[in-house]
């Protein structure tokens, strides 16, 4: 028997296939009547334990744009792991629904819902990894500069889950990242080791430093992402003055290289990790890299669900 397949990491999909989903996410954009029947009579359940504006819509737009249906579980519905456990959740909805599209708190919790269904499980965001978010970047990136050769991404911020899935893709496909971040908000250790093996393969360079100034010289794109995540509310104070200097401003820009672009997973908090002239100003790419969210999310979804 085939195991069905899951998308928790990018750690588990390989160069080719990452390759093959970026080509596959520009073909579902160029065709909106791609896979249009993939779907049919398929049912997709979206469990969140947060709240979501572009994953969960962009998903529930993909599903129905190719015949199936989403169900929106929010936290209030299935209270994961405490109205009952995590693996009864997974192999009861698997007796249900033909997917299960998941945003956990814990990385943890999200593998055991893998683990438990037998149908496949996509990761939606968890404290760790945003794999659909990395993807639909690496897509955003060679979209906007035609090809990934040669590129280097500053990613200035907290280095934690979007942080994690865009060191992973572009390790895996050859891609240099900067990572600037406080002391106390580098990347994990161990996906740090990882992403550092994957390189070996790719000869892709990756460097950790606490200057932002550093990271951004020379860059192609300079990423950010917000200083105080989902769940991290009562740190808030603390954070603001932890990334005080880590802003994405006029002044930081300068240091970029003369075409640069402007990225941000969103939502976004302008005055904050970036200023409003540069996440509005003409550089920035965000809106675009929100939009293929979706098409990169139907090529997840061909992944899983076509056999190709
Ligand atoms: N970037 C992202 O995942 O946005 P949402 O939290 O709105 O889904
Ligand atoms: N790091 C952010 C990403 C939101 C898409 C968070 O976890 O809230």
């Amino acid at each position: 028997m085939i195991r069905k397949k899951d998308f928790l990491s990018l750690e588990n999909v390989s160069k080719e296939e990452m390759l093959r989903l970026i080509a596959l996410s520009m073909e579902m954009k160029n065709d909106p009547g791609h896979s249009v029947h993939l779907l049919r009579d398929r049912m997709i359940g979206l469990v969140f334990q947060k709240p979501s504006n572009r994953t969960r819509v962009s998903f529930e737009v993909g599903i129905a744009q190719m015949g199936g249906r989403g169900v929106y579980l929010g936290p209030d519905e299935i209270n994961l792991g405490v109205r009952e456990s995590t693996a009864d959740v997974s192999k009861t909805l698997s007796r249900y629904l033909n997917g299960i599209i998941a945003r956990t708190n814990s990385h943890d919790d999200l593998l055991i819902l893998a683990e438990n269904a037998t149908v496949p499980v996509i990761n939606g965001l968890t404290d760790l990894h945003h794999p659909c978010q990395g993807l639909a970047d690496l897509f955003s990136v060679k979209e906007h500069f035609q090809t990934l050769e040669g590129l280097t991404i500053a990613f200035v911020g907290d280095g934690n889950n979007v942080c994690h899935s865009l060191l992973l893709g572009a390790a895996k496909l050859g891609v240099n990242v900067n990572v600037a971040t406080p002391e106390g908000y580098g990347p994990d250790k161990n996906i740090m080791e990882k992403v550092l093996s994957i390189c070996m393969d790719s000869g892709a360079r990756i460097e950790v430093t606490r200057d932002p100034r550093a990271a951004v010289r020379g860059a192609h794109v300079i990423y950010a992402d917000v200083w105080v995540s989902m769940g991290q509310e009562a740190e808030r104070e603390k954070r603001l003055q932890d990334f005080q200097g880590y802003q994405i401003n006029a002044e930081l820009v300068k240091e970029a290289h003369g075409q640069y672009a402007f990225m941000h997973c969103l939502p976004a908090h302008r005055g904050e990790e970036v200023t409003a002239e540069i996440i509005d100003g003409p550089n920035s790419i965000v809106f675009t890299q929100a939009e293929n969210r979706l098409h990169s999310q139907k090529a997840v979804l061909n992944f899983l669900f076509n056999t190709w």
